[in-house]
């Protein structure tokens, strides 16, 4: 089996996305990972009963810590790492231990609109504001700097008949669900 660890901080519907188009046969989600503790995408989670990690940067009673996540990813061979909607930036020391083994999807067609406060709706209000016409998703590796590593694949979404930011995060979204879960079943085939 092909393990894969998501890691999540909102509505979860990457996560949700991810659950329903992988190929179940061979890719599972072995952990899901946030740093909030109540939002829709740990409620999703707990509802499919996929084992849920509180992560903060300094460990308490209820997160713990990088390190320890490391340990924990290492017993349950985790082979990719999926930022969906994760709004933390993951430190240097985790991406050295899993380099080129972190993916991210992203609310716009990098490297336009991406860098540190370029999150969630943050994007498409920059969008929105710039008067593009094309906006789009797209996945690419985790490196040290935001939004920064190897582009793996993007997918474009016309934007020219919306009227706000809402309208573009809404179809924007939509293309998300596609190319993430292809990404991640592509992932696996190509290392066969
Ligand atoms: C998604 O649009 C994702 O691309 C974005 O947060 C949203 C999460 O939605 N991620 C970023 O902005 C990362 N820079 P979800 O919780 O419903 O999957």
């Amino acid at each position: 089996m092909f393990n894969i660890a998501v890691f999540v901080s909102g509505k979860g519907s990457n996560l949700k996305a991810l659950f329903e188009k992988i190929d179940k046969e061979k890719i599972k989600i072995v952990a899901v990972v946030s740093n909030k503790k109540n939002c829709g995408a740990v409620e999703f989670a707990n509802q499919n009963s996929i084992p849920v990690f509180f992560i903060a940067e300094v460990s308490n009673d209820e997160f713990i810590d990088y390190k320890t996540l490391a340990k924990k990813f290492f017993d349950l061979n985790i082979n990719l790492i999926v930022l969906a909607g994760f709004l933390k930036k993951i430190p240097d020391e985790f991406i050295d231990l899993f380099n080129k083994k972190i993916i991210n999807i992203h609310p716009a067609l990098l490297p336009k609109f991406g860098g540190k406060g370029m999150y969630g709706m943050n994007v498409h209000k920059a969008v929105f504001e710039s008067g593009e016409k094309v906006s789009g998703a797209t996945v690419h590796f985790v490196d040290k700097i935001y939004d920064n590593g190897e582009i793996i694949e993007q997918e474009k979404v016309d934007i020219s008949d919306c009227n706000s930011p809402d309208e573009i995060a809404h179809k924007v979204l939509e293309v998300e669900h596609i190319l993430l879960p292809k990404v991640v079943n592509n992932f696996f085939k190509s290392l066969q």
